[in-house]
């Protein structure tokens, strides 16, 4: 491997920073002291250009005269992600979509993209990692083959550039921005230094030409984006884009937004014909209930702002092992643990001789504390056979002591139960009435929650 070492003769200006890990360092190193890795330090491009002072280029207005039209969004067509951004994509910024490979990335964006372009808005899909016959293929299954969509298979950077110039597109979108490279800089296309100077070259350009720009990023498999977070503070908007690759349920949420707030949820299912939007989630996730079983609670998760109904199901199994089994999906096996000490210890259900499996349905996270009373009945369901009513829904965060806690927003949690027809709803003695059609059954504590629904009757 050839060391990338500069001449002294350089201006003292230059930079240096990891293409490994992205920390930065005032002189050329051999070994990065951010990680350690040896001769990953790459030069930095820095402007030695020093502007004299005078006029500035756009002067400062007293807040109230700047007008907000700049930033009014542009509604991509695509309702589900209209709803995370708020709006839709605003003139001028750039929002990074991340999310794990083959989870429907280039898929999203090629219907808004086309979406956009049949509101008469030029759009620009640059596609880096398939051909462009392969995207023209996608595109005509999905039927997204609008007039105004403009198709191009480049990646360099001036080359990207050329084509805004020669399209003048409303929106464009770079699948992916690791695979930019600017033939400029030293570093391997991929290499941090590339990704974040091209990063920051588009969101110069897009700013300058009020375009809105949409880069797709990888996502590595601990969940982070590829490159370094300096990727993240570059851009106006970060989009996460996931889902269990074994369901068609897609979950779209702003982890950063510049333009409104982060709390939406946008949900989709990948069908034959690509993304459709799901308008009633907990309607979806509730599809395959079956009433009457043991081991099964619906619980209101709220997601963003969104509150969903999703079912939990528990199931218990002698165990032949001496440490038995705890693992949930969708729920915290640390949390479920927890829950399994406080049923043993508070309540007196013991699961000490079995292996415990909680999943929630769908695919869905039901990782905060208001889920833990629905997580407990579903086991204590389980281990007696005794089913919980199916019209019931369960909402309260379980303390060590066995007690019912208050959860956040339980109004939203409580009006989805009743849309959705259910008449019942547990919940901690503090919780406000729910709305009319529906029935609160109060309990302090988790003992009086399981006999408030009959589960302790084989208990
Ligand atoms: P893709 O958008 O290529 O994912 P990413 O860009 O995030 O890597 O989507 C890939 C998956 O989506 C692929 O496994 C097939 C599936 N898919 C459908 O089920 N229906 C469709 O209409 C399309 C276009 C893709
Ligand atoms: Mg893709």
């Amino acid at each position: 491997m050839t060391t990338t070492r500069p001449r002294s003769s350089r201006p003292r200006r230059s930079t240096f920073r990891c293409s490994s890990c992205g920390a930065g360092a005032p002189v050329w190193a051999g070994r990065c002291t951010g990680c350690d890795e040896w001769n990953t330090l790459v030069e930095e491009r820095t402007s030695s250009v020093t502007r004299s002072v005078g006029a500035p280029a756009t002067p400062a207005r007293p807040i109230a005269e700047v007008t907000d039209q700049d930033v009014a969004p542009m509604p991509t067509g695509v309702a589900e992600l209209d709803r995370v951004l708020g709006g839709g994509l605003v003139p001028g910024s750039v929002t990074l979509v991340g999310g794990e490979p083959g989870i429907g990335k280039s898929t999203l964006l090629l219907q808004t993209a086309s979406a956009m372009a049949g509101s008469g808005r030029p759009a620009l899909y640059l596609t880096a990692e398939e051909s462009a016959p392969q995207v023209r293929g996608r595109a005509q299954r999905l039927g997204a083959l609008a007039d105004q969509l403009w198709l191009a298979a480049d990646t360099a950077l001036p080359d990207v550039l050329a084509h805004l110039d020669a399209v003048q597109p409303a929106v464009m979108v770079v699948d992916s921005i690791q695979t930019v490279h600017d033939p400029e800089l030293a570093s391997a296309p991929g290499a941090v230094g590339q990704v974040r100077e091209c990063a920051q070259r588009l969101v110069t350009e897009a700013r300058a030409r009020g375009v809105a720009v949409v880069l797709v990023g990888h996502v590595t498999k601990d969940g982070g984006l590829a490159g370094p977070r300096v990727l993240e503070h570059l851009v106006d908007t970060v989009l996460s884009f996931e889902g269990d690759r074994h369901h068609a349920l897609r979950l779209l949420r702003a982890v950063k937004h510049r333009f409104g707030g982060t709390g939406e949820l946008g949900v989709f299912e990948m069908s034959d014909a690509g993304l459709v939007g799901v308008e009633d989630p907990s309607a979806l996730f509730l599809a395959d209930r079956r009433t009457g079983e043991a081991g099964s609670v619906v619980i209101p998760v709220l997601d963003g702002g969104r509150p969903l109904l999703v079912e939990v199901q528990a199931l218990l199994a002698p165990t032949t092992i001496p440490t038995p089994r705890r693992q949930g999906q969708g729920v915290e096996s640390s949390r479920l643990g927890m829950l399994l000490a406080v049923l043993d210890q508070r309540v007196g259900v013991s699961a000490a001789n079995l292996d415990v499996w909680v999943t929630v349905a769908g695919g869905v996270r039901a990782t905060e504390p208001a889920a833990d009373l629905g997580v407990a009945l579903a086991v204590v369901s389980a281990m007696t056979g005794v089913p919980v009513p199916g019209d019931l829904v369960a909402c309260g965060e379980v303390g060590l002591a066995g007690e019912l806690r208050q959860v956040g927003r339980i109004d939203r949690r409580l009006a989805e139960a009743a849309r959705l027809g259910f008449r019942r709803v547990l919940v901690p003695t503090t919780a406000p009435e729910p709305p009319a059609g529906c029935q609160a059954i109060r309990a302090r504590g988790l003992r009086e929650a399981i006999a408030a629904v009959g589960l302790d009757r084989h208990g």
